[in-house]
């Protein structure tokens, strides 16, 4: 493969990409392309990554950005990601993860260059409890707008990438729950900081759900393992050690006993509500020698750690989740 060293990377305002930016800015020259949608934040911006304004589903304003930065890859982590406001209207899911993957593969296509998909092991549905963990080659059943719109993203470029019309170069990337710094306190773990350390009942699920939680380094590292390694046309889960599987109240107990205070209430299930995600980490550490470093105490700890230590971040964060600014 041609040598990778300009990276035009999507969604860099938000949780993932900002994590993956600034562990790889010293490897890489990247682009960040952001339209500062929901669930991302200015204070987000990755040092020393060039930061552009684009929509990905805007096809002639991306094929400019293209033409002006000549990446050697494209990491697209640009989504709409929240299952909550899927079930509410799917509609900018739509464009943002389907006709957005669209235009990049496009350009990748007309360049002929690599495109990492990030996507997500919501695609597999819910797993029952005595199933086995997924594999890359199980069924994809997605249960939810959100998952559905990522599940059509991925077959539409696995056809790309399988078809002799197109040839595209994809390498698809199927992560686990991630947890980490700068994730939008809409999701679990950083609104549980939020609500512990203000007197707020944390609202938890009435039916108990379980997770893989993975760290968001651990993620970039898969991704990165993902663009380098990853063989054209394959799916990859990033999926941390069977031992990080943990009920979603069991996390929260433990965000709760880092802080050392805090109530729950519960509230009745989402809608579409998956249960478990359960997936075989393998194939990335046999092909990609990618495996994740951090233990389930590890990835909380760090995690809460981070918020305590960025209020000011925190509160900015709910800030903008309430819509006050
Ligand atoms: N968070 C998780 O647990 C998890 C797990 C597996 C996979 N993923 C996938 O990882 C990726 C990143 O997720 P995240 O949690 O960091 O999301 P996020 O919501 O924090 O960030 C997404 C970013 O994409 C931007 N964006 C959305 N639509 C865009 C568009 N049309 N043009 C330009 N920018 C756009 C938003 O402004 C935001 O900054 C997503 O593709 C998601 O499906 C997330």
């Amino acid at each position: 493969m041609a040598v990778l060293k300009k990276l035009l990377v999507t969604g860099h305002l938000g949780f993932i990409a900002s994590a993956f930016c600034n562990r790889y800015r010293d490897r890489y020259d990247i682009t960040g392309v952001d339209f500062a949608g929901w669930g991302s934040m200015e204070e987000n911006c990755p040092e020393g990554v060039v930061d552009i304004r684009a929509d990905i589903a805007d096809e002639e304003r991306m094929h400019a950005v293209m033409d002006d930065v000549q990446p050697d890859a494209i990491v697209n982590f640009a989504a709409e990601s929240h299952v909550d406001r899927s079930n509410e209207d799917d509609s900018s899911f739509w464009r943002s993860n389907v006709m957005g993957a669209r235009v990049l593969a496009l350009e990748a296509m007309r360049r002929n260059i690599r495109m990492v998909h990030v996507s997500t092991d919501e695609v597999y549905g819910d797993a029952l409890d005595n199933s086995e963990p997924w594999i890359e080659t199980s069924p994809i059943s997605a249960k939810n707008p959100y998952s559905v719109t990522k599940a059509a993203a991925e077959m539409l470029l696995g056809v790309y990438a399988t078809s002799e019309r197109h040839g595209l170069d994809v390498v698809i990337t199927r992560g686990a729950n991630t947890i980490g710094p700068r994730q939008f306190p809409e999701k679990a773990v950083p609104k549980a900081v939020w609500c512990f350390t203000h007197d707020i009942e944390f609202p938890l699920y009435r039916t108990p759900a379980r997770r893989m939680w993975l760290h968001v380094d651990d993620h970039a590292a898969g991704i990165e393992a993902a663009l380098r390694l990853g063989i054209k046309g394959e799916v990859y889960n990033i999926a941390p050690s069977f031992a990080n599987e943990q009920m979603t109240a069991g996390v929260i107990g433990m965000v709760r006993d880092i802080i050392g205070k805090g109530r729950v209430k519960e509230v009745p299930d989402r809608a579409n509500y998956d249960l478990r995600y359960w997936m075989d980490p393998a194939k990335a550490k046999r092909e990609l020698g990618w495996e994740a470093q951090y233990d389930l105490a590890a990835t909380v700890q760090d995690t809460v750690r981070w918020y305590l230590e960025n209020p000011e971040w925190l509160e900015a964060a709910n800030r903008v989740l309430e819509g006050n600014r």
